[in-house]
């Protein structure tokens, strides 16, 4: 039997790096400027105090959404996942990017919602931050959620934002032609739904410092993976796709890009037939 053919491994480092790396790579620099030590833990820490000192603080911290009041809110039908074990969830996951035309139900669409950034634990006297389906730093919620409807039964297609305390989804935007928000526009033009997450980093920010984008960004991976399952649970296709034009996303989102911004899309949809 012959050997199979050898290939080298290739030095990835060094293609980033190069031999002479550049001391202003703006990622290393986040990295670092985002390090915890014990030397200056208590000044990156401030916020931790304040909040320990500040009752209205602590209040606001507990109502992290968005709203809007002029606009009108769509209550979302119960949602139900299915009993699947998530052994075979966690197996069957894999990506896909093309979809079938069919609809998603609205009951599909909630669960998903849900799954991604729904409140699964209230404090019954409303001060205690409503607990989520996804983790985060000092339970303060830096995220939010909208959907792209491209095709959902019983909503005109258009943008809509998730308000998870209300189980209501509102609209606030047309939707985008999809080739003007990402190279991935054949993805996104099969999808029934896009769900789009921003972040609104200051709520992490005032008490984490600059580790607060790390955790921001974080958090964001795990609704995004809640969203996921959630779909192979419901026997639906996704993707998430970091490939998309970020201003162009903001701007629709009507999101200034700095104090708020997008960070990833996930596309949903039936699995071809
Ligand atoms: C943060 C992130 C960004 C991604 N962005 C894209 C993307 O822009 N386009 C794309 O086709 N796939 C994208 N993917 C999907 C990956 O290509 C996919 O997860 C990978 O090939 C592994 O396949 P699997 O998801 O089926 O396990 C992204 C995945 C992650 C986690």
């Amino acid at each position: 039997m012959s050997e199979p053919e050898r290939i080298p491994t290739v030095n990835v480092a060094a293609s980033v790096y190069g031999d002479d790396p550049d001391e202003a790579d703006p990622a290393e620099l986040l990295h670092e400027a985002s390090k915890l030590s014990p030397s200056t833990v208590v000044r990156q820490m401030r916020g931790v105090w304040k909040l320990e000192q500040s009752a209205p603080l602590r209040a606001s911290t507990a109502r992290a959404v968005r709203r809007n009041r002029a606009l009108v809110g769509n209550a979302l039908p119960p949602a139900e996942l299915p009993p699947v074990p998530l052994a075979d969830v966690l197996r069957s996951r894999r990506s896909m990017r093309r979809f079938a035309e069919s609809p998603l139900t609205l009951e599909q669409l909630a669960a998903l919602l849900e799954a991604g950034y729904g409140v699964t634990e209230q404090d019954e006297r409303d001060v205690l931050p409503a607990l989520r389906s996804a983790p985060s730093a000092g339970a303060l919620y830096p995220l939010e959620l909208f959907v792209a409807v491209r095709r959902v039964d019983g909503l005109d297609p258009g943008v809509y934002h998730y308000d998870p305390l209300r189980r209501e989804i509102r609209h606030v935007a047309d939707a985008a032609e999809p080739a003007a928000v990402s190279p991935h526009a054949e993805v996104i033009e099969s999808a029934a739904a896009v769900l789009i997450l921003t972040a609104v980093f200051w709520r992490s920010r005032f008490k984490y410092g600059l580790r607060a984008y790390r955790f921001t960004l974080l958090e964001a991976g795990h609704a995004a993976q809640n969203v996921l399952l959630a779909a192979t649970a419901l026997g639906l296709g996704s993707i998430v796709l970091g490939g998309f034009y970020d201003g162009r996303v903001d701007g629709l989102l009507g999101l200034d890009g700095v104090n708020e911004s997008s960070l990833v899309l996930v596309c949903v949809g039936e699995p071809p037939e």
